[in-house]
């Protein structure tokens, strides 16, 4: 069929035409995309900072209703409301223990834009076309694998408003829901109030921490946070956060976050902890080569720092978790959207790079 997507030919340009999606294969399925959330890897793939093949059509922040499925689909049906996630082979060890964010396929099946079988699904005048992250979510229609779609009992009015469960929210909340797992009462910092990280601090609250520290360097993002939970806002601009949040908790937090995408920040994130903290590294900082003393900063302290994919997350479980919450009023993603028309797609890559906006979203009609 032919649908409407934003194709970048080249790194660094999408232009909005007409291009031929195949009908979905054997564990697949074709969705009609509402709208796409823009994440910063959206960026990084644009710009080649990750291997992507051109031409590639991105967005992996979709959401949508299915049209159609493949052969042996049975746990979705044409009218089903869906959130698309990320992508992960089905097969490999870690899949099969339901920890699909440790794919051995990921840099594949995220980046290249080829599906599970090698093949990709959209294509132009008998050119291959790749979907980023198994989706190319900027498309009026898509194929995915049955995988990555997760049904999700919403009305359209709301489903609109979740586009970044799929990646953004998913990876901030997850990192403390699913790998930090902070104790009620405990200390949490997060640097890089982004929709990443006003995620974790939403989860923070969620997990009822004591004191959740709000470091960035914009005013507005810092009121916002705390409307999200945090209960101490610091201006990385104008003091040092390492001593505000040492001094304020007697001598270190006990979690920190790092979702800033500045490479260097990372020691921020380690020095502000107390002993046996535990710092989640999630930012995409492409292949800075950044100092880390091992022996003052993680050995002497018993002090660990972990990197997380995608939060930790099995999207088929957390997602509808997410949902739930959301629901419940206790996770208000609705307060870092906005929404462009999708011919304005240039413009929401422009606010999102700019700091105007934290998670713009492309409605589809
Ligand atoms: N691990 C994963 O699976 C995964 C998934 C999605 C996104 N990410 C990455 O997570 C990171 C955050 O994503 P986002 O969408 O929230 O990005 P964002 O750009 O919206 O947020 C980053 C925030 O950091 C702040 N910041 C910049 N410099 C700072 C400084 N010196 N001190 C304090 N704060 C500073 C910015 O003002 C901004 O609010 C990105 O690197 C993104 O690529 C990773
Ligand atoms: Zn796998
Ligand atoms: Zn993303």
């Amino acid at each position: 069929m032919q649908v409407k997507a934003a194709v970048a030919h080249v790194p660094g340009k999408m232009v909005i035409e007409n291009v031929e999606l195949a009908a979905p294969k054997a564990t697949e399925v074709c969705v009609r995309i509402l709208a796409a959330g823009v994440c910063h890897t959206d960026s990084a793939g644009l710009n080649a900072v990750v291997p992507v093949t051109f031409p590639a059509i991105f967005g992996h922040e979709g959401v949508g209703v299915v049209e159609s499925v493949g052969v042996g689909v049975d746990t979705l049906a044409p009218g089903d409301r869906v959130i698309l996630s990320f992508p992960s082979c089905g097969h490999c060890k870690y899949c099969i223990g339901g920890q699909p964010y440790a794919c051995d396929e990921l840099n594949r099946l995220f980046f290249d834009g080829s599906y599970k079988d090698g093949t990709r699904r959209f294509s132009k005048d008998g050119e291959d076309i790749s979907s980023f992250f198994g989706q190319g979510s900027f498309a009026d229609h898509v194929v995915v694998d049955a995988r990555n779609a997760v049904k999700v009992d919403v009305s359209d009015e709301d489903l609109v408003k979740l586009c970044s469960l799929g990646c953004g929210v998913q990876t901030g909340a997850g990192a403390v829901l699913n790998t930090l797992v902070p104790r009620p009462g405990s200390t949490l910092a997060v640097f890089g109030c982004g929709g990443v990280g006003m995620a974790a601090i939403m989860a923070a609250k969620i997990r009822g921490c004591s004191r959740i520290f709000a470091v960035d360097v914009v005013p507005s993002r810092l009121e916002l946070a705390r409307e999200c939970g945090a209960t101490d806002l610091i201006n990385g601009k104008e003091v040092d956060a390492v001593a505000a949040i040492k001094e304020l908790t007697g001598g270190g937090c006990n979690y920190s976050v790092e979702c800033t995408g500045v490479p260097m920040l990372i020691n921020q994130a380690l020095s502000c902890l107390c002993r046996l903290g535990r710092c989640c590294l999630v930012s995409v900082t492409g292949d800075a080569e950044v100092p880390i003393a091992l022996e003052p900063q993680l050995m002497n302290p018993s002090v660990s720092l972990i990197g997380v994919t995608e939060g930790g997350a099995n999207p088929q479980t957390f997602i509808p978790q997410l949902v739930h919450f959301f629901k419940e009023g206790r996770l208000p993603v609705d307060k870092l959207v906005k929404f462009y028309k999708f011919d304005d797609i240039d413009t929401a890559f422009e606010d999102s790079h700019a700091g105007v906006t934290i998670k713009p979203i492309l409605l589809m009609d």
